[in-house]
């Protein structure tokens, strides 16, 4: 109903606008003087340390926050970190064993794919953890231990705020791991506290800036027929998730590629009129990949494709090439996801809603799936 949507035009609005408390309501209880602590998973500490392998399983956007994860995971924890879709990870014979820990993500935890590869992992003897948005659910009771998104109820069908909230978990896991490892410096942990606690106010600063702009953007773009996005490092599975809300929601070919694969491939799709959105990276972190994602924005513009540019505030190298340019914060390497996938879900949710498509329900899709 129109009042369950507290005013907003669809639950995917609604929901969109609650990512800077989806982040904030995970943080909430888990950071203490700079540092992490999960209180569920007090008592764990010799099953981290027992662990030389992490596995990450999860389907559709709960897979791209697996991928984000991973960065930080092998970061702050220095354990080797697989990410695979659960339907795949179950039907191959995957090496695996007690010193494995599986994190599976889902947000509905009833997943049908991602429970049964969670079964198997613990049939094969592998420690099971849960990141899980549903107090209860199925997933998180077959899993040795779990760790809570408080994204609050996602009632839409494409997934926004849990993802936000599922890479801030994978985060403090991250986190948590790292320094019962003693993989982690008093430092860098600091500095990555300070980030999270940063990140909810920032994703205040995309909305309020750029949602307007996006949302008429996205009008103008109404009959667009392809759309491609190209992301490197944790940029790369936002391209991922940014094509997947595309297809979800308004119905039209979207892709999402790493950046340096343009050469080995996707540029062949580029002719005239071709709108890509590209995710760039920060060149505070890294000038060499600014100008690698810089010089794939150029070899794109020069032949044809409309730019649609991601960038931090400040970044002008863009500006020349670019036909549009969203404007994130800025924010270390490893937050810039929580940031730049904002603009993408809100470009998503524009067209479609220019189409005149239902945005909540699309077509096909469920919003938990519950068979194989
Ligand atoms: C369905 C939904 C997706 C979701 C996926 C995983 O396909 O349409 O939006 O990402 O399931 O759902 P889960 O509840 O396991 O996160």
């Amino acid at each position: 109903s129109a009042a369950e949507k507290g005013g907003w035009s669809s639950f995917m609005a609604k929901e969109v606008s609650e990512e800077p408390e989806a982040v904030a309501n995970t943080l909430r209880g888990r950071l203490h003087e700079g540092a992490v602590t999960i209180p569920e998973l007090d008592g764990l500490d010799d099953l981290f340390a027992g662990i030389n392998r992490i596995i990450v399983i999860a389907c559709g956007t709960a897979a791209y926050a697996g991928m984000v994860g991973k960065y930080a995971l092998e970061q702050w924890t220095r354990v080797p970190v697989d990410v695979e879709l659960a339907h795949e990870f179950r039907y191959r014979d995957p090496v695996i064993g007690p010193d494995t820990l599986v994190v599976s993500i889902s947000q509905s935890g009833e997943t049908m794919d991602t429970l049964m590869a969670v079964k198997f992992a613990r049939e094969r003897g592998a420690k099971t953890l849960s990141i899980c948005n549903t107090q209860g659910a199925t997933i998180p009771r077959e899993s040795d231990a779990i760790v809570y998104t408080h994204a609050g109820p996602e009632v839409a069908v494409a997934s926004t705020k849990a993802f936000v909230a599922q890479i801030t978990a994978l985060y403090l896991l991250a986190l948590h791991v790292g320094r019962v490892r003693g993989a982690l410096s008093d430092a860098a942990s600091v500095e990555a506290v300070r980030e999270l606690e940063a990140v909810p106010a920032k994703i205040v600063r995309v909305l309020e800036k750029e949602q307007a702009h996006i949302e008429q953007f996205a009008r103008w773009m109404g009959d667009t027929q392809s759309v491609l996005f190209l992301g490197r490092h944790v940029g790369y599975p936002i391209a991922l998730e940014g094509a997947l809300k595309l297809k979800e929601i308004s119905y039209i070919h979207a892709e999402g590629f790493a950046a340096g694969e343009l050469k080995h491939g996707p540029i062949a799709l580029v002719e005239p009129g071709q709108a890509v959105f590209v995710i760039v990276p920060s060149p505070r972190h890294s000038a060499e990949l600014h100008k690698k994602v810089v010089s794939n924005i150029q070899e794109i513009r020069a032949r044809g494709a409309r730019v649609i540019a991601v960038a931090e505030e400040g970044d002008a190298a863009v500006l020349p090439f670019a036909d549009e340019v969203l404007r994130i914060p800025l924010a270390g390497a490893l937050f810039e996801p929580l940031l730049a996938v904002v603009p993408l879900h809100i470009f998503a949710m524009g067209l479609a809603t220019a189409k005149g498509l239902d945005v909540d329900q699309p077509r096909n899709l469920a919003k938990s799936v519950t068979v194989e």
